[in-house]
């Protein structure tokens, strides 16, 4: 995020330059960066946590079982200003784990990386506890028997890396830990005196301990248990995917289309607020004719945030780089100018309309899969098409109509040339900057390789 800013940044102070007054909204295009289009394989990811469920009941040839789970000692020593204390817990069983809620996943094949959120409702530890200690140094607490902790409302949040190949794995996944209340109970807990708030706060506290003890414990196999099973399911994802011709073969045409109409739904509305750019101003030009000269000045030009997809984009997803093709353009944009003719030391003011009938461009831009940095790959503007001039009030140099025509023409096809290649280029790759491609189609993924 901070990255991709800081490049929106730096752009435009080159920008502006160019561009007067240059105040493109920046804010819209920050916002969109965050939106992420679904994702297959998180569908893929949600079944193999379902899956997970089951295999923290069974146990696996790598995994104990996990719920429920059986600490057979654990040594907390707990300090605080008003107790000291030391537990000893042992054949404590730690259940209901399994009982997570999926709340959240979201992988990013743009930033390669995947986001978690379970929660549990809730989950138990119960078994046999040994405490011995002092409250406020001075009256002895101590005790021996049953105990139980009862955890409420647990959030676990976390993400892991991902890798795009063949099969896409995670890796480093990792969660935290957070929960909203406690229940606690040790039974026979004797002394203390009559400090009873004091106890209760110095217990508490001590279950806390207990609980983040415990969740460090179970933690890494968990952790070890989601990503193993994740990895599994992506490994078999699409079966035996690349061997089937009609999957390997596919091109996602159509969705690189639609990518792209996204793409340009955004820059027009950048280039729409972008001052000088609809209408822009077009230059002042001047020819010589017989016996004197012709000047063309007040040019403007409307319709450069009318831009459209003009033929199929594609999308090619080959390892780190992703390569993003696409033609866009523009039909019926309009021009004006005022013309000044000067002959012999007399001559009319006219005013001159061009009606341009289409511009059309290709660009080829290199997607970095892993920092989001859009680079221009190739880019050519193929086709400037007919453009149709009426000038009115030019009478008696009707004579003049060509010559100033073609240098209305010029004017104009070299400041579309011009401000293509630059403004509207430079704007085009910072939106798809800040919009990311989807993902590629699950039986790409496989072909994938960094
Ligand atoms: C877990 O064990 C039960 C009973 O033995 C079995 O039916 C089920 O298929 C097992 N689940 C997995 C995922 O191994
Ligand atoms: C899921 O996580 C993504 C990425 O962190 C976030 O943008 C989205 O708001 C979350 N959705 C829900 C329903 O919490
Ligand atoms: C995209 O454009 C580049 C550069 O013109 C070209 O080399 C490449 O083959 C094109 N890719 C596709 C899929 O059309």
């Amino acid at each position: 995020m901070r990255c991709i800013f800081l490049l929106c940044l730096l752009v435009s102070a080159g920008f502006s330059a160019t561009l007067k007054g240059d105040k493109i909204e920046r804010k819209i295009v920050a916002e969109k960066a965050l939106h992420q289009a679904r994702n297959p394989i998180d569908d893929v990811i949600r079944d193999a946590l379902e899956l997970v469920r089951q295999l923290m009941l069974n146990g696996t040839d790598s995994t104990p079982v996990l719920d429920p789970f059986f600490i057979e000692y654990l040594l907390v020593n707990f300090e605080s200003q008003d107790a000291d204390l030391l537990l000893q817990v042992d054949n404590t069983w730690v259940t209901h784990m399994a009982e997570f809620i999926i709340e959240n996943i979201s992988t990013n094949m743009v930033r390669l990386t995947m986001e978690l959120a379970l929660s549990l409702p809730n989950f138990n530890i119960d078994g046999h506890y040994a405490m011995d200690g002092m409250i406020m140094n001075l009256f002895p607490l101590y005790g021996s028997g049953n105990y139980y902790i009862h955890v409420f409302d647990v959030s676990l949040g976390g993400g892991a890396g991902l890798s795009v190949g063949v099969p896409p794995q995670i890796r480093d996944l990792h969660l935290d830990f957070t929960f909203q209340s406690l229940e606690v109970k040790f039974e026979n807990l004797l002394g203390g005196g009559s400090l009873e708030t004091v106890i209760e706060t110095a217990i508490n506290a001590l279950a806390k301990d207990v609980v983040d003890a415990v969740w460090a414990i179970i933690n890494e196999p968990f952790c070890q248990l989601i990503e193993d099973t994740i990895n599994q399911a992506l490994a078999n994802m699409g079966g035996e995917g690349t061997d089937s011709p009609a999957l390997a073969d596919s091109k996602e045409v159509g969705n690189a289309n639609a990518y792209l109409d996204e793409v340009l739904a955004e820059l027009r509305q950048v280039l729409y607020q972008t001052p000088g750019v609809d209408p822009k101003t077009l230059p002042d030009a001047y020819t010589e004719i017989s016996g004197g000269h012709a000047a063309i000045y007040n040019g403007w030009l409307i319709g450069l945030s009318s831009i459209h997809r003009s033929a199929d984009a594609t999308l090619d997803y080959a390892g780190r780089f992703i390569t993003f093709n696409g033609s866009a353009g523009y039909t019926n944009m309009q021009a004006g100018y005022r013309v000044q003719v000067e002959v012999w030391g007399t001559g009319p003011d006219a005013e001159a309309f061009a009606l341009i009938r289409s511009v059309d461009f290709f660009f080829s831009f290199k997607i970095d899969a892993i920092t989001g940095a859009v680079t221009v790959n190739d880019f050519n503007i193929y086709n400037i098409g007919q453009i149709d001039i009426e000038i009115n009030g030019l009478a008696p140099f009707d004579w003049a109509f060509e010559s100033i025509a073609e240098l209305i023409i010029k004017t104009i096809k070299d400041d579309l040339s011009q401000t293509i290649s630059t403004v509207i280029l430079e704007l085009l790759r910072q939106v798809v900057e800040g919009n990311p491609p989807p993902p590629p189609p699950a039986a790409e993924i496989l072909k994938i390789a960094f």
